[in-house]
């Protein structure tokens, strides 16, 4: 008998609350990512898309809602557990050991591996970006802003994880670097890696994405497959509902 069926949900969050000290933020989100699936969240800034992939991955407390991974519930508020179960969360901003080399920082990244396993892990994710690669010894400070952020996202695929978070990757980067993160995201999907991907550049995110997910308010306000024909129309009612509602 297999262990799960194969369009069984990866990640299914449901009523998810949460929020900041007495702010809630959100008010009951339900989402779901199947395994090898990309999926975008879109909203105005200020929605709460941060917030989810926060308490997505241990980072912030939840007020209520459950959430399962990979078949199992999911601890509220903690990081490693969400690191153990296979969850990688690309935060928002290039945030790097400046001081530190390339290299050091991906090593860093799978601080918990054992030490062969890290170093082929790091030159994986490396195989990924020629640029960071041919730079490895260089300070990460010595990086564009653009290239600091493909460091970013490097260090989350050291951890070869079953899910990654991506908050607004294409922050600072070149129409080059951006199409290239996003390459990097569609090799991830066939390798069967799911994708939450949180974006502003609302075409890029839809190009590369199988469903998307609309937040205003703390709430979902559309889900659909990004092949929905209609899907210009709700996504524009959807962003208006934000401005006017
Ligand atoms: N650390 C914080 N403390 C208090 N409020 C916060 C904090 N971070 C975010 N917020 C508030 O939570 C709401 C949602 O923020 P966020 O999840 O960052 O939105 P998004 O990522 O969609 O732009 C906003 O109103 C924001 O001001
Ligand atoms: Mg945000």
């Amino acid at each position: 008998m297999p262990i799960s069926a194969p369009e069984a949900d990866l990640l299914e969050i449901r009523g998810l609350v949460a929020g900041y000290g007495k702010i809630v933020v959100l008010h009951g989100v339900d989402l779901a990512v199947r395994q090898g699936e990309v999926v975008t969240l879109l909203g105005a800034n200020g929605a709460g898309k941060t917030t989810v992939l926060r308490a997505l991955s241990g980072l912030l407390p939840r007020g209520g809602g459950s959430i399962r991974f990979a078949g199992a519930a999911l601890p509220p508020a903690d990081p490693r557990a969400a690191v153990r179960a296979g969850i990688a969360h690309v935060i928002e901003g290039h945030r790097v050991f400046t001081q530190l080399p390339i290299a050091d920082n991906l090593l860093l990244a799978g601080y918990d591996l054992s030490g062969a396993t890290r170093r082929a892990r790091v030159e994986e994710a490396l195989a990924e970006f020629p640029e960071l690669a041919a730079r490895r010894h260089e300070r990460a400070g010595a990086l564009s802003g653009g290239q600091q952020q493909m460091l970013a996202v490097a260090q989350g695929l050291v951890r070869r994880p079953r899910l990654l978070l991506l908050d607004e990757p294409s922050a600072g980067l070149s129409p080059v670097l951006v199409d290239r993160v996003l390459t990097v995201l569609r090799r991830l999907r066939a390798a069967g890696v799911a994708v939450l991907l949180v974006e502003q550049l609302i075409e890029k995110a839809l190009g590369v994405a199988d469903r998307v997910y609309a937040l205003a308010r703390g709430r979902v306000v559309l889900e659909a497959a990004t092949d929905a024909p209609d899907l210009p129309a709700r996504l524009e009612r959807a962003y208006l509902g934000e401005v006017s509602g």
